[in-house]
Order: structure tokens, then sequence, then C-alpha cells
């Protein structure tokens, strides 16, 4: 027979393999190229095998050192998308977090996890100037956005008994994709989504949102909802969150906002995000701007009847008897999951581990990192800045030169990782800072390495 079980002795030599790789890694993070040397057909070859019958034991921990190889590293010079840097309390919290094993359901399942996840996202609604929400957390901001618009339609024209009807739901041209991905999911369906213009600092404009309410509204359609994006993915604008507030009460609408990248910069910067606190629901991601390990998005909203609405479909195999409001409160009543992770412990460890000020000064310092950039572009004769710089996101071109290629070629020299985003219909270079390990030195390399791989495409 074989068997699962290992000695203490293994277990013990085990653990501490994984945990010097750990160190290791996390002692090279910063000296990793930005982008590793790899191909589909490396990975390929090193990644796809078949489950061997017989155990490779202690051997599988050799596969780290090549897995590391191949990752995106999470370090201060990865300036791509919107990925946080995996703080390392937050990481061991995630280990024993998987240690204990604890299906967060509900406060029967998991009474500590149950406890600590209602308290860290209390600390979260907190930290943007939101206190008293209630939520949950959940895989990332995509999840949190599919839940909020859920909780959309069930508290104005509820769906679960009868079904979908017809209805509509307004967000700007510069909304996240996962927005349209959730219309669709719930079948709203796309074509039921407005894209309202932006203003030239790409924020949703008000008057056309409006308008586009009022036509919908003559021509006999049903307005849902309104999603605000408080950090837009690509260049970090913030929707005129008052005004849009003011227009949803007036309306009568839902109003969602998604804060999964930029929410949490209200903890650093809270005059950027007046009006955050009218939002009935609100999309936050600590794997973000908080710098945890993924996953970690959460999902806060005002009342929490409506998420009841939402997403009670109680078994009786998982009926709660308790009579005690706190050992009857169950995550499955309020959110999509039934079987969840202890996500919560990670924050419980890393945001207690460092304190809040630690937390709001590392997103002081991204912030003042995209000024510092911006700076930089601004006074480069050969640079052009090409949106506005609200948050930590900096979008910029060479003014001559092709951009596309710059990338490919500047992404290829391994010292500074940039994505791209397209504004105004022109390619753009975009550097995110969300990571606490971006020093000074590493903001002016980005300048350095484009202008130096745009010397390079003259040869
Ligand atoms: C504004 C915004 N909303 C939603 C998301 C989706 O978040 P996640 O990738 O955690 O699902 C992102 C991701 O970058 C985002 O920037």
């Amino acid at each position: 027979m074989h068997s699962l079980k290992i000695s203490d002795e293994e277990l013990s030599r085990l653990t501490q393999e994984a945990m010097s790789l750990a160190l290791k890694y996390w002692a090279s993070v910063d000296a990793l190229p930005s982008y590793p040397v790899t191909s589909g057909e490396i990975t390929a070859q090193l990644f796809s095998r078949s489950w061997s019958e017989k155990g490779l034991g202690r051997m599988v921990l050799d596969d780290f050192t090549k897995i590391a190889a191949h990752v995106r590293p999470s370090g201060g010079r990865f300036f791509g998308y919107v990925l946080g840097s995996g703080e390392p309390v937050g990481a061991l919290g995630d280990l024993l977090a998987a240690v204990l094993n604890q299906n967060v359901t509900s406060w029967r399942s998991a009474p500590a996890g149950a406890t600590i996840e209602q308290a860290v996202v209390g600390w979260l609604a907190d930290a943007v100037g939101c206190p008293g929400l209630k939520g949950s957390l959940c895989g990332g901001g995509s999840a949190a956005n599919l839940m909020a618009l859920a909780m959309a339609r069930e508290a104005k024209l509820p769906a679960n008994e009868v079904g979908a009807r017809p209805c509509v739901v307004y967000a700007s041209e510069q909304v996240h994709m996962s927005i349209p991905k959730a219309i669709a999911l719930l079948g709203i369906g796309r074509d039921n989504l407005r894209l309202i213009p932006v203003d030239d600092d790409l924020r949703m404009r008000t008057d056309a949102l409006e308008a586009a309410i009022t036509l919908d509204r003559e021509a006999g359609r049903t307005p849902l909802a309104i999603v605000a994006t408080a950090g837009t993915v690509n260049v970090g604008a913030i929707d005129p969150l008052p005004q849009i507030a003011e227009i949803a009460r007036r309306e009568a609408l839902w109003l969602h906002v998604d804060g999964a990248y930029g929410g949490l910069a209200a903890l650093a910067a809270p005059e950027k995000f007046r009006g955050l606190d009218q939002a009935d629901s609100l999309s936050l991601d600590a794997h973000k701007w908080l710098y945890q390990p993924l996953e970690c998005g959460c999902l806060l909203y005002r009342d929490r009847q409506i998420a009841h609405k939402t997403f009670s479909h109680s078994g009786d195999y998982v009926k709660i008897t308790a009579e005690d409001p706190v050992e009857a409160f169950a995550f499955f009543d309020e959110s999509m999951e039934l079987s969840r992770r202890f996500r919560a412990l990670k924050l419980w460890m890393s945001l207690q581990y460092h304190g809040r000020a630690a937390f709001r000064d590392a997103i002081a310092s991204d912030l003042s990192h995209a000024q510092l950039l911006a700076q930089s572009i601004r006074s480069h004769p050969e640079l052009e800045l090409l949106a506005p710089v609200t948050l930590s996101a900096v979008c910029f071109r060479h003014r001559t030169k092709d951009n596309a290629a710059i990338l490919r070629r500047l992404i290829a020299r391994g010292q500074v990782y940039l994505s791209n985003a397209t504004i105004h219909e022109q390619f753009a270079l975009r550097a995110c800072f969300v990571n606490h390990r971006t020093t000074r030195e590493d903001v002016h390399a980005i300048v350095s390495e484009v202008i130096a791989t745009a010397n390079e495409l003259n040869r």
C-alpha cells in the first residue's frame, strides 16, 4: 500500500528546505531581471509532464528554483499592469492559512477565521473612509464586481425568482473589462452597458451620463446601476464621485464603485476620493495596492439585507441553527462562494505586523514615484505624457520612435518592465507603481531605459 503519511522528521526537513527556498527567493527578488528570459517552448519543456506513479519525495522542491526563474518577479522594477509586490508577512500568513485548512463558509465552520475576516473587512472599510460598510473577501476585483452587480439587480429589479428582465448599466469608456464580463454573465447583455464618454482627464462625463439615462428612460428602458471607477486601469482616473452619487440618488440607481486598482490609495490620499462613501457597493483589491499576495479581493456594501437577498440560497445541510447572531453568521449567505479559503489571515498578519502608518507611507511613496516619473518625462525633450497622473499609473510615449518596438525591446533588456495602453488612440508606454520595493533609483531607470532602448532602435 502506498501512503500519504509523512514522518515528523521528513516534514521538518521538507519545511526547512521550503522555507530556505522562500528566503533565498525574497533575498534575490530585486536582483532578478524584471522579466524572465523564457518562452512557451521552454516552459512546456520544463513543466508539461505527466503525473508520476511513484512519489518524487523531496525532489519536488528541486523544481522551485526552475519555477522561480520563469515567473514574473515581484521586484521593484516591475511596473506592468497593476501587480502588487507580495509582502512576505502576508505570504507567511497564506502558508499558515493553508496549514489550518479552514473553510471560511461561516462562523460555525471556522469560528476564528470568520471573526478575523469580518475584522479585516472592517479595517479595509475604515482605511478607505467608509466605516460601517460590511462585506467579504474574494478572489479579486473581477469577482467583487460580479457580486456587486448581482446585488444591484436584486436590489432594484429582482431576478433570482423570476429571471433577468431588461435593464441598463452605465460606466465610463475607461471601465475595466471585468464590468462587461459581469454584465454578460448576469444575462444583462453587453448591449445594455452604456459606455459613457470621458473628459480630457479620462473621467466619466456626468452631462453625458445624465443624457444617456434620460434617453433610455424616454425609450422605455429601465436604468439599473452606475459603475464609477476610482482609479481606472489605464491611467488611474477617478470618476467624479460626488456628482455621480448625486445622479444615482436622484435617479434611484445603484452606485457601484470599482476601486480594485485605486480605492485603497484613499488610505494615503483621502482628498482624492471624496464621495467614495456614497457608494452602495465598493470593490477593493488588497493584492494590488495593499501589497498582499494573490488572491485578496474585497467587496464592501452598505446594506447587508441586499447581500442576503442576492446570495442566500441555503440548502438544508448548511442551515445554521445557532441563536447567537455571531455564531449564526455565514459568508455563504452574503457572497458567491461556499468553500472559501482563509484569505483574511494574510491581511491579519501583514497589516498588524507593519501597522497602518507603514502601509499609508508605502502608498504615499508609490504616489510620489508616479509624480517623479511624470516630472522626468515632462522635462525630457524626447518624451511626452499622454494623460494626467492622478494616482500611480503613468502613460507616456517617445515622440518620434515606434513605441511598440521600444516596449518589446525594453522588456527583452530585462532592466525594467512596462506594459502598454491606448490613450486617445495612441500607443502608450505605461508604468504603474503598486510595489513597496520600488526606490527612486528604480523610477529613474524607467526614463533611462526607454531612452537607451529608443537609441538602440536607430542602429
Ligand atoms: C479598475 C479595475 N477593476 C477590476 C480589476 C480586476 O481585478 P482582478 O484582476 O483582481 O480580478 C482590475 C485589475 O487590474 C482593475 O484595474
